[in-house]
């Protein structure tokens, strides 16, 4: 079985310092219900029922030798992200996180890459932590794809994404914080469809709000769930830039003109929708993500991949492998078994 690295799967520690406080009303904390099981609360609410592979590094490696997994991007679950609380509390949390982090992928460095949160409502703020992150051995940034009601365009996500071009870090942005309502609000339809339309929103955002135009191509950057609903709207965008240019033209080129600018995972399930995804994207442009552990990931993971018939073994490895070190910016050197990459992989960026 060909080495697999994934770069979608997230951690949530088992435990963290009270984060409750004057003004911040409504503070994550973890319910310990066995070793193995706990819930997150949101408050007095329920948010999610998690289990002990969210922080065991022991279970995740059994799980990734079991799916010939060599390499997990370890990102955060957005739920921590934080954006809406204060600049100081958003960083608190970010350091409590990013530090335990480093802890739960200790047993397995070359094997556990931590990407790091932000509090990306604070430019400045933002780009300390990633810098100070990045010194400390993560690997990467998870970023939500809007605050509020700032997206991707917005001057000061601008400016961290430019940082992070410059310290050659690779950002990995995941959706989050859907719009709710009665609509939205019934099954999971804020995961079903609120999220690929927000990830769909978000690159659009980097394109017709010219980001891709003002930002340097070194900025590697990728977008979680195959892109939202974004690669199979390519022609729609095209033909909007094309024939309302006076409302949509604000960017250099049409939409389809900046496929080559980004990744995005493989998260789709269905072998005819991948197929589309790597005819639009490029196969170069594809990574695998599985979103482990949680139930609306994929296990085995890359299976659809694995599986697929249109691909060739040439294109099955970029996806597999790659790409993501491209996009992680790191060699191709580890090759064969699943243990292979523990002696391969650099821990040192570039
Ligand atoms: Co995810």
């Amino acid at each position: 079985m060909a080495t697999v690295i994934d770069v979608h799967t997230h951690y949530v520690p088992p435990g963290w310092p009270d984060l409750a406080g004057p003004g911040e009303p409504d503070a994550p904390w973890l319910r310990l219900e066995t070793e193995r099981d706990a819930v997150i609360m949101i408050g007095s609410t329920e948010f999610r029922r998690i289990r002990s592979e969210c922080w065991d590094a022991e279970a995740r490696l059994a799980d990734m030798d079991a799916d010939g997994v060599a390499v997990q991007v370890v990102s955060p679950t957005p739920v921590f992200f934080s954006y809406g609380r204060s600049p100081a509390q958003a960083t608190r949390i970010a350091r409590i996180f990013n530090d335990l982090a480093l802890e739960i992928c200790a047993p397995a460095p070359q094997r556990l890459l931590p990407f790091c949160q932000v509090p990306l409502q604070d430019t400045d703020a933002a780009c300390r932590e990633v810098e100070r992150c990045v010194a400390a051995g993560h690997a990467g940034v998870e970023i939500g794809n809007h605050i509020g009601d700032r997206d991707l365009d917005d001057h000061g996500v601008v400016t961290f994404l430019q940082h992070c071009a410059a310290l050659g870090v690779p950002v990995f942005v995941h959706p989050w914080d859907m719009p709710g309502g009665p609509r939205l609000d019934r099954w999971m339809a804020q995961w079903l469809t609120g999220m690929p339309a927000e990830t769909h929103l978000s690159i659009l955002a980097m394109v017709l709000g010219g980001v891709f135009d003002r930002v340097t191509d070194g900025l590697r950057i990728c977008f979680a769930h195959g892109g939202g609903s974004f690669p199979y709207w390519i022609g729609r965008m095209d033909n909007a830039w094309r024939r309302r240019n006076d409302v949509v033209g604000t960017s250099s080129h049409p939409p389809s003109h900046y496929l080559r600018r980004f990744w995005v995972d493989s998260l789709v399930f269905d072998e005819r929708a991948l197929q589309h995804l790597v005819a639009t994207m490029g196969v170069d442009r594809v990574v695998i993500g599985s979103d482990y552990p949680y139930p609306l990931g994929e296990r085995p993971v890359a299976g659809l991949v694995q599986r697929s018939r249109f691909l060739d073994d040439a294109a099955r490895r970029r996806i597999l492998v790659e790409n993501a070190e491209a996009f992680l910016g790191r060699p191709a050197s580890h090759t064969g078994s699943a243990h292979a990459g523990s002696q391969g992989m650099s821990t040192s960026l570039p």
